[in-house]
Parts: C-alpha cells; sequence; structure tokens
C-alpha cells in the first residue's frame, strides 16, 4: 500500500531533500511549510523531478499552536491514516521574539510545534500502523532551563543557548514519547542530519557561518537516511533511539535520559498546549 508522509519543514534543506526522497520512493508526501508560495514551488519542483504527483501542501505556523491544530484539524480531515510524520523544521535567531502567547520563539518553534503537530495527529498515525515518528535534532549538551523556559531573565541563541535547548528538548520528547507509544503499533526516533548546508544558522557570527557552510556536506546523505527510518522495514521496530545520518544508532548526552526531567518536560508542554 502506498505510503503517506507529512515531512515538515519542507522548504528547508533537509526537509525539501527528504520530501524528494520520500516522493521517489513513491509515497504520498505532504510538505508542511508556513510559506504558501514556497511550499507551490517545492512541491512542482519535486513532481517535475519525480513524475510523483502525489504531493501535497498543508500551510502552518510551527511558532503558533492555533495555526499547528488548524492545519492539524485539516490534515486529520483530509486523510484516514498516516505512515510516518517527520518533524524537520526548525529557526536558529539571535535576537529573542516572542509569539503571539508569549512564548519565546526558538522554544515555541523548534519544541512546542512538533509536541503539538505530533501529539494532534497521532490518532492518524495510529491508524497507519506500523508508522513513526522521527524528529530531527543534534546531539546538544545544553541543560534546560525550567525556571526560565521563555529566557526572559537571560537570552542566549547559539548552541548552548535556546537553540541547544531546544535540540535536548527534541531528544527528550522522544524518548517520552516512545514509552506512550509502546504496543500502539507507532514507534519514534530522534535523527542527527550530521552538518548540513543550509541557511539554518545565517545569525551566526559571519566568520562562523562561514566555516560551518565549508565544513558541511550537501543534505542529500541526511535525506536519504531520513526517508528510510520513515518508511524502511528495518527501522519499525526502532522505538525511543538516537540515530545519525549513517543510521547507526548513538548515545545522546547523559542529562537527555533522565527520566523525571523527560516527564516535567512532557507535563508542561502539555499544559502550555492548551
Ligand atoms: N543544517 C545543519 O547542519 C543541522 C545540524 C544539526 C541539526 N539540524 C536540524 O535539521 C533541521 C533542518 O534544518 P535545515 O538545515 O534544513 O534548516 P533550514 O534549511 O533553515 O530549514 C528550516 C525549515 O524550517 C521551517 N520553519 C522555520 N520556522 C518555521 C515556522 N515557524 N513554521 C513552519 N516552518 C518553519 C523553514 O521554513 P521557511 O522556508 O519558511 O523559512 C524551513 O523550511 C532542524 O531541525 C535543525 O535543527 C541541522
Amino acid at each position: 500500500m502506498k505510503k503517506t508522509v507529512l515531512v515538515t519543514g519542507a522548504t528547508g534543506a533537509i526537509g525539501k531533500a527528504t520530501a524528494l526522497e520520500l516522493a521517489k520512493n513513491n509515497c504520498t508526501v505532504i510538505l508542511l511549510g508556513r510559506n504558501s508560495e514556497k511550499l507551490l514551488k517545492v512541491k512542482s519542483e519535486i513532481i517535475q523531478a519525480t513524475k510523483n504527483s502525489d504531493i501535497e501542501t498543508v500551510v502552518a505556523d510551527l511558532s503558533e499552536p492555533k495555526s499547528i491544530k488548524q492545519a492539524a484539524y485539516e490534515i486529520n480531515s483530509k486523510y484516514s491514516s498516516l505512515s510516518a510524520l517527520v518533524n524537520v523544521a526548525a529557526i536558529f535567531t539571535k535576537n529573542r521574539a516572542e509569539n503571539s502567547q508569549g512564548f519565546e520563539y526558538t522554544f515555541a518553534t523548534n519544541h512546542l510545534g512538533p509536541f503539538i503537530l505530533t501529539n494532534e495527529l497521532l490518532d492518524l498515525l495510529k491508524a497507519g500502523k506500523p508508522s513513526r515518528v522521527v524528529t530531527v535534532s543534534a546531539p546538544s549538551t545544553t541543560k534546560i532551563n525550567f525556571d526560565d523556559i521563555n529566557g526572559k531573565q537571560k537570552y542566549s541563541a547559539g548552541f548552548l543557548g535556546a537553540f541547544g535547548a531546544s535540540k535536548m528538548m527534541n531528544i527528550m520528547f522522544t524518548y517520552a514519547l516512545a514509552r506512550r507509544l509502546e504496543g500502539t503499533g507507532v514507534t519514534t526516533s530522534v535523527f542527527h542530519p550530521g552538518l548540513v548546508k543550509s541557511e539554518l544558522t545565517k545569525d551566526m557570527p559571519k566568520l562562523l557561518y562561514f566555516i560551518f557552510k565549508t565544513i558541511s556536506s550537501t543534505p542529500d546523505r541526511a535525506a536519504k537516511t531520513l526517508c528510510s527510518l520513515a518508511i524502511d522495514k528495518q527501522y519499525e521496530k526502532s522505538n525511543g533511539t538516537f540515530l545519525k545520518f549513517d543510521g547507526k544508532e548513538i548515545q545522546s548526552n547523559k542529562y537527555s535520559y533522565n527520566k523525571d526531567l523527560q516527564e516535567k518536560l512532557w507535563a508542561m508542554s502539555e499544559q502550555l498546549s492548551k
């Protein structure tokens, strides 16, 4: 049966390459992004390159819970099942900003967004079992400051700041989700794509951004593995795992394995999603 896979961040480097790979593998691909023009451009490029016309688009701003819930409503109304959800979208911003609810923008987009979207689509994923949730993160070592989750007292952008914390949250969210998914036929992994050429970190100091881009690889390698994680039988039972660009399992930072903190993050996210 044809698989239906939803990819967020589909207008970005890794998301677009992953959507292309899924289309090549004869999936129906739902591209989720915040900019409809960009989405339609990606859709037509993918159809042209693959001759797979089962490419759909959904507009949602992942920094805004209301927008996510509206998009999830549309998806739940249109589809009867999903084979995989691939959470790719993220931002990296130098300056602190807030969404309309006063949540710090990196936290809202990179963690709360995929948290809400995944939970809103769980019934569709269960209907499509065996199915997968894959969330793209990085090997973060940054601890979460639960007392200042919105970075009001102290904000820094980088790997040791809001961005790093949001990537730690992606890992801890996956481990907490894996426990909840046991026995449902849905499994979940978190994924480290390696260094990939993209515009993600363009807010970094110029020299650092230049070095970063120079040593990064094209998105193809990460996209091929992400596609495989989403649809290949080989990963069907891989639950609560952290995998890197070559598909091998790796260990995340010791802090991320703290179940009490994972549950604290889950409870807080649930509360803030309301
Ligand atoms: N690149 C790397 O070296 C690297 C390394 C480790 C981990 N990662 C992770 O890989 C993932 C993808 O990164 P990338 O390098 O492909 O970045 P990218 O090219 O900048 O793509 C980011 C994507 O996220 C979307 N996005 C941002 N804010 C959004 C919002 N509020 N609502 C909906 N979509 C939003 C962007 O949409 P627009 O096109 O509209 O901006 C874009 O499609 C991220 O989770 C990142 O943390 C990347």
